[in-house]
């Protein structure tokens, strides 16, 4: 059975990790995988997730299974966070959710939906995308095509490109679009460009799929959901695949979620009795505790409060790295412009490292970084930011 396999390559940003723990520099700096760091560079527990324990610790009578699609208070509280309390699409019921071991395992649920029931259809990914979308989607049986989004000159988003790409999109396919703090460029488009976008793909027959993994890390939790809005003002049918990892902070806890926007109540409950199944062919139902933590808190007035206030900590932080690594690198008098930096949004940013130059840093200096270049700010802090910003100059 096992004498001719051969060994798996290395995940190109899981693995960096590994290599990060194993490496005994005290000095070494971990900006590879996509994981919240404090000032300290701890990845704290929220203030609001613990409290939300307690509760969960005393209140909880069962460890009887969830349903195939979780728990529905959760699910109301998705659908809630995403359209906005009242929206249309929540009081019509045109939405059905699904709880998904994050939002990876929410892609990979629409991954097996559309290969059993469009097996002809491609999804189209931008270029670049997260390094695992690709895998999860042809692990599917889905093909892969790719449609232009960033500018290697500007570092910012080259809509003419894109909008030139979606309107070779054939009718039928679907199209992923990162809801906001586009992963790994940090390079989202504005509200307006969302608005034409939607026209494109309602123009071409195309059906969007949204990753939304960062919701309340680039503007705020309500003002991060524009884009999404402007996209459901012209486009009637999509899917959303959600995630709490970076805004709960529940990396570990696989918490996220499916969900189905269709023309009808009635229509997104046959929709979702297919998911069902995918999901039961799949890992059967979802696992519980980190969707109670959502639930709690999010049905809680006071830690809702609170936990806004937590995730404005987070990206007020992120923020404030991005100017700090900007202004440190011209203090070493570094020439290369790296402002664009400023303007990207969420944890991420395509820094324009080359790879050579990535693999210097994680030789020479214990600095991992993903080998495209891809930058986590979340991992800068006020203390590694002067041997971060020499040893990028040394290697410039
Ligand atoms: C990332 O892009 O680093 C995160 O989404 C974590 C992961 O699983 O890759």
């Amino acid at each position: 059975m096992f004498e001719k396999v051969q060994i798996a390559p290395p995940d190109p940003i899981l693995a960096l990790t590994v290599l990060f723990k194993a490496d005994p520099n005290p000095d070494k700096i971990n900006l590879s995988v996509g994981v919240y760091q404090d000032a300290t560079g701890k990845t704290p527990v929220l203030e609001t997730v613990k409290e939300a324990e307690k509760r969960i610790l005393e209140q909880e009578n069962s460890k009887g299974y969830l349903p195939m699609t979780g728990e529905p208070v959760y699910c109301a509280q998705v659908q809630e966070l995403l359209f906005g309390e009242g929206n249309e699409i929540i009081t019509s019921k045109r939405a059905a959710t699904a709880q998904c071991p994050r939002g990876t395992g929410a892609l990979r649920v629409a991954g097996d939906y559309l290969n059993k029931l469009h097996p002809d259809a491609k999804i189209w990914l931008s270029n670049p995308t997260w390094a695992n979308h690709n895998t999860i989607f042809e692990a599917a049986g889905v093909t892969c095509e790719k449609y232009a989004y960033r500018d290697a000159k500007t570092n910012g988003l080259d809509f003419d490109a894109m909008c030139a790409s979606i309107k070779t999109i054939p009718a039928g396919d679907v199209i992923l679009l990162h809801g906001c703090c586009h992963n790994p460029t940090g390079i989202d488009p504005t509200p307006e460009q969302w608005a034409i976008i939607g026209d494109l793909l309602v123009e071409q027959g195309v059906t969007p799929l949204v990753d939304f993994a960062y919701q309340g890390l680039a503007d705020g939790l309500e003002e991060d959901r524009a884009g999404l809005l402007e996209l459901l003002k012209k486009v009637k049918q999509l899917f959303i695949c959600s995630s709490f990892s970076k805004n709960f902070g529940l990396y570990r806890e696989r918490t996220g979620a499916l969900t189905v926007v269709a023309d009808s109540a009635e229509q997104a409950s046959t929709v979702m009795s297919q998911v069902k199944l995918r999901i039961r062919y799949n890992y059967s139902n979802p696992p519980s505790h980190g969707g109670q933590i959502v639930a709690t808190v999010l049905s809680d007035k006071a830690l809702k409060a609170q936990w806004y206030e937590e995730v404005a900590g987070i990206r007020n932080r992120i923020n404030e790295m991005r100017h700090l690594f900007v202004d440190t690198l011209k203090a070493k008098g570094v020439d290369q412009d790296f402002s664009f930096i400023i303007d990207q949004r969420g944890m991420f940013s395509f820094s324009g490292l080359t790879k050579d130059q990535v693999l210097q840093l994680r030789d020479k200096y214990s600095i991992y970084i993903v080998d495209s270049g891809r930058i986590n700010v979340a991992g800068m802090t006020p203390d590694n930011m002067d041997r971060l910003c020499d040893a990028i100059k040394s290697v410039l």
